[in-house]
């Protein structure tokens, strides 16, 4: 035996954004300019002062606490999803979890042996795949239709041709903002009832809905499936995504396994979810939310009707989440000029990426790591000027492109 890593560790693909994050930094230091950054996959508002306070406030919970979560917690994150939802958890069925990343590990965790398949919604979050890999799984992408919304075809074929335990996606969706309608979510339901298998629905985006509407969640879809497992997490809705809280929901024999795991494995902080369990009750919190989404939602008219606008760009409207996922590959074979003498071409996203980089000083991550390298995604989690000001300087420099 050497002391060499594992195979599964020298899979892992690094997250995208590293190399991009090198490649803002040499941009930033040659040009001298201050990136107008649209990477971010959290909101750009934090939480409000009645949860900071009740953080601090948590700091008395120093002993080890319950492995699946406060015993407070846990019934109001059962009451809060079923009242959202229509599902109807009991606390036993909710586990707390160290961010809903980890609520995904632990799942693939238990129900993946090795070879099984996973087959994901296309374009999908980058950690997904990744994740189902590290677990000893197989990843299986389904693509979506153009319109970025889910193919029941292609995903009844991917599910029917590979040793496929479970079928995931999240809705709304990062990277494209697509909610997907009850109809969408009942024929998901339907294939994974039909073959047997687990589905996984991320749902930590269900509060970014546009337009007055509500982003239906699977377990609101009048088709019942009893293997399905609930993704969700306070991240993105209270602009804690650094405190690294999440949950999982789902069958009995499920929470118990990934409680089992969690066991060993890690548990979440006690305080962050004394100061979680405010944030569900505040209504400071739920206003911040509400206006928080209507930012982005006016971000979204302005950015997407923008890009729409530049000859070679087409962008789906997104219905939620805060991210836009723009088609860019009518602009693949198109060249350009950069840093004094040099010239490139851009012939995949992650060049696209670096075009906009360097022409027009902003930076977003390329669609290939999502699964579509003909797009790239656009977060909206930004000022309404940094929105204004990126489109301008992104038509400015598309239109220096040249044959
Ligand atoms: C679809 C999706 N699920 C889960 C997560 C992770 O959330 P958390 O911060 O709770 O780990 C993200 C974060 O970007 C995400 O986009």
């Amino acid at each position: 035996m050497t002391a060499e890593l594992s195979a599964i560790a020298r899979a892992v693909k690094p997250s995208a954004t590293l190399s991009l994050k090198n490649e803002i930094a040499r941009v930033q230091n040659t040009y001298g300019v201050k990136i107008i950054d649209l990477t971010a996959g959290q909101p750009d508002v934090g939480p409000t002062p009645d949860v900071v306070a009740a953080l601090i406030e948590g700091g008395n919970l120093h002993k080890y606490g319950p492995i699946p979560g406060e015993p407070e917690l846990r019934p109001l994150l059962a009451e809060v999803t079923n009242k959202e939802t229509g599902a109807s958890f009991t606390s036993e069925q909710v586990i707390v979890t160290v961010g809903a990343k980890s609520a995904i590990d632990t799942v693939m965790r238990a129900i993946l042996d090795p070879g099984d398949a996973v087959v994901i919604l296309s374009p999908y979050w980058v950690t997904y795949p990744e994740v189902v890999a590290i677990c000893g799984g197989t990843p299986v992408a389904a693509e979506c239709r153009p319109d970025l919304h889910p193919d029941l075809d292609k995903t009844a074929e991917a599910v029917r041709n590979n040793r496929t335990k479970a079928l995931l996606f999240s809705s709304p969706s990062n990277p494209t903002g697509a909610v997907y309608s009850s109809e969408e979510l009942a024929g998901l339901v339907r294939i994974a009832r039909e073959a047997g298998i687990w589905l996984i629905a991320d749902e930590v985006y269900r509060q970014f809905a546009f337009d007055g509407k509500t982003a239906p969640s699977v377990f609101s879809v009048p088709e019942l499936h009893e293997h399905t497992i609930l993704i969700d997490g306070p991240s993105k809705r209270f602009g804690i995504p650094g405190w690294r809280l999440g949950f999982v929901a789902g069958p009995l024999n499920l929470t118990k396994a990934v409680n089992a795991l969690l066991g060993h494995t890690s548990n979440a902080s006690r305080p962050i979810q004394h100061a979680v369990q405010v944030a569900y009750r505040s209504e400071q919190a739920r206003e911040a939310t509400a206006t928080m989404v209507s930012r982005y939602q006016q971000n979204r008219d302005v950015f997407v009707q923008g890009l729409n606008a530049i000859p070679g760009i087409k962008c789906p409207q997104p219905e939620g989440a805060f991210y836009c996922f723009a088609d860019v590959s009518g602009l693949y074979g198109k060249s350009y000029e950069y840093d004094g003498d040099q010239s490139a071409t851009v012939n995949d996203s992650t060049d696209f990426r670096n075009f906009l980089l360097r022409k027009a000083f902003v930076a977003a991550v390329e669609g290939g790591p999502f699964g579509m390298d003909s797009h790239i995604r656009f977060s909206l989690a930004v000022s309404g000027q940094d929105c204004t000001t990126a489109l301008k300087d992104i038509a400015d420099a598309v239109a220096t492109l040249h044959d």
